[in-house]
């Protein structure tokens, strides 16, 4: 299920291949973050430098020399090898197993950095790097073209542009091989299966984080050891909080509780929402808010094809939440009215999707040329909509209120339209309460 070494080589020779003649890419591996005294949050590695690398450890530098001859095109700065601090923290490969077990043509200690660099700036034209994100390296990048810049009298040759290195990349990104494509199709079959298993078990009374802690057992028991974010889990009211991830709440007979999970699978995401009763049965009022977002769900997923653009499937969402928001009587005038004035967002206030990979939230532009992007084979993303009714939202019945419903996919693009690849975890309200009750019985 890994992504082999010769994919993380054509990635590297795809960008090598689109960077301008004369030019070096230099990416920084993420850093460690302290959690509190003498312990660090998980490592988790930067995208970018993982797609280009499948190197995971921190400390680490990547180069691209696109076209140099005698020491090769790609270079790797890392953690020197060190038995000591191996035994304490694990394995490092050092720079000689960044050559042969991660493809680098020439590996260095990355306490070497500072001297080797700058000689692999020099006589190098344009230097790719996203500027900005990371600003201690920022500054190392500045420091290392200084240094040559201070050498221009003996006959030294300084970079003389800066590109951003995002553009070209997450390009790239944006389209999804064969073999990222299993992963994230066995990704969206894991994260299915932990909101299948958190249907099954959810029981009144349980708090939220007892229902988080039985979609991250699902995790990892089939090798996802780590969510892709952090996992909300709003039971009543809390659905309304788009991002609630204190997951503390109680659950209580009569209401819903919305799931927002994914795990990530080989540095992939998947995001999967689901919204079911606790109690195993929807309510009058709650099933005829989720028969609304349901149809814009599946109104939203045809619109995902190849040739289409970005925009269609939120502007489906729009129009059938908008319908069935005034034919519940919760919006009240004309549909294309109501439409224009986006009255709908005080019900539905965010987007129906974004791009979805590496990142859960993933890099691409959704826009080109200041049209919205085509949709095309090999891209991924979510179609998400909701119905959030505010709990003091005095304009509705008090029926409505409190009501919170997402229902969330992944949505892969394919040559003839799309592949759901979170399909696995039902949605449809007759098999919602079908699993619940065969999960009680
Ligand atoms: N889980 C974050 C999102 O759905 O965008
Ligand atoms: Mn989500
Ligand atoms: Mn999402």
């Amino acid at each position: 299920m890994k992504i082999s070494k010769q994919e993380f080589a054509r990635r590297r020779n795809n960008l090598m291949g689109q960077m301008e003649a004369d030019s070096i890419a230099i990416v920084p591996s993420a850093r460690e973050l302290t959690r509190n005294r003498d312990t660090d949050y998980p490592f988790r590695q930067d995208s970018d430098f993982y797609y280009l690398t499948g190197f995971a450890e921190a400390d680490a530098v990547l180069v691209l020399m696109p076209g140099r001859k005698k020491h090769g095109q790609y270079v790797l700065f890392c953690r020197d090898r060190d038995p000591a601090m191996e035994l304490w923290n694990g394995y490092r490969a050092g720079p000689e197993g960044a050559c042969d077990d991660y493809g680098a043509d020439d590996a260095f200690p990355v306490s070497d950095i500072d001297d080797i660099l700058p000689g692999l700036l020099e006589g190098r034209e344009r230097v790719y790097y996203a500027m900005g994100r990371n600003p201690a390296f920022d500054q190392k990048v500045m420091q290392w073209v200084n240094v040559i810049r201070s050498k221009v009298r003996s006959g030294a040759h300084p970079p003389g542009e800066f590109l951003d290195l995002d553009h070209l990349l997450h390009d790239l990104r944006l389209y999804k091989s064969a073999a990222e494509i299993r992963v994230m199709r066995k990704a969206g079959k894991i994260s299915a299966a932990a909101h299948i298993r958190a249907m099954q078990t959810c029981k009144a009374g349980w708090y939220e984080y007892q229902l988080e802690a039985e979609i991250l057992h699902e995790f990892g028991r089939n090798g996802a050891r780590f969510p892709a974010y952090s996992s909300i889990v709003g039971s009543g009211k809390n659905a309304c909080i788009l991002h609630y991830i204190e997951n503390s709440g109680q659950l209580k007979k009569g209401e819903l509780v919305l799931i927002d999970a994914g795990c990530e699978l080989e540095h992939y995401a998947a995001d999967i929402t689901r919204t079911f009763p606790v109690s195993g049965t929807f309510s009058k009022e709650q099933k005829a808010l989720y028969e609304v977002v349901l149809k814009s769900q599946l109104a939203a997923i045809k619109k995902i094809k190849p040739g289409n653009h970005w925009n269609q499937a939120h502007d489906a969402t729009v129009k059938v939440i908008t319908e069935g928001l005034v034919a519940l009587g919760l919006l009240k005038g004309k549909v294309s009215t109501l439409i224009k004035k986006e009255a709908y967002k005080d019900f539905y206030m965010h987007r129906a999707g974004h791009w979805l990979g590496m990142d859960v939230h993933d890099v691409g532009d959704y826009k080109v040329d200041d049209e919205w992007r085509v949709l095309e084979e090999g891209m991924v993303l979510t179609v998400e909509p909701g119905i959030y009714v505010a709990p003091d939202n005095k304009k509705v019945a008090k029926k409505w209120r409190g009501i919170g419903i997402r229902i969330e996919d992944d949505v892969l693009v394919t040559r003839t339209g799309n592949e759901v690849l979170s399909g696995d975890a039902p949605k449809k309200i007759n098999e919602i309460e079908a699993l619940m009750r065969a999960g009680a019985a």
